[in-house]
């Protein structure tokens, strides 16, 4: 059995990460979807609302499972026995600090392998922080987001 995991902060999730969760699910019996904390943000949504969004969002993906962790990436995976990580990169900077996050991981942990999938030539503009920008600005998010998230948004008062 084959599994990968695909770590982010997912703050909330965007049509561009769910385009790498399908992808890695074609490729992998389990794909883990796992909500982490990354220091450098401060989250708007809770890690159980980030959860929830993910969890509606991926529903028809029978071999994805959506976990969250509050510690180091490198524990998690090899608690689980799962060497293998995703990443989406949309450019340059984000080849630069993946491949620096892939070291360090591998350096916590010699058998964790990171691979890269340049995110789809429709996605490579989007970002979690673009979404929140807009959610400043009252826009309507079914073009950013899935459709679970956008109506949650609306829910909120928030587009
Ligand atoms: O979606 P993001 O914010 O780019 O994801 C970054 C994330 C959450 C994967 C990264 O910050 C992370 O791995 N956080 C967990 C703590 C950890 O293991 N840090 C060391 C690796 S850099």
């Amino acid at each position: 059995m084959s599994s990968a995991i695909y770590p982010g902060s997912f703050d909330p999730i965007t049509l561009g990460h769910l385009d790498i969760i399908r992808r890695a699910a074609a490729l992998f019996d389990t794909v883990y979807v796992c909500v982490m904390v990354n220091c450098e943000k401060s989250p708007l949504f809770t890690m159980e609302e980030r959860v929830a969004l993910i969890r509606a969002s991926v529903a028809e993906l029978d071999n994805v499972q959506v976990e969250s962790c509050s510690g180091l990436l490198a524990d998690y995976a090899r608690d689980k026995g799962v060497r293998v990580l995703i990443k989406g990169v949309r450019n340059a900077t984000d080849f630069d600090s993946e491949s620096q996050m892939a070291a360090i991981n591998r350096g916590l942990w010699p058998e964790l392998e990171t691979l890269l999938l340049p995110a789809g030539a429709s996605y490579r503009h989007f970002s979690s922080t673009m979404v929140r920008e807009m959610i400043r600005y009252a826009q309507p998010m079914e073009r950013y987001v899935p459709l679970p998230v956008a109506a949650e948004m609306k829910r909120k008062g928030w587009s």
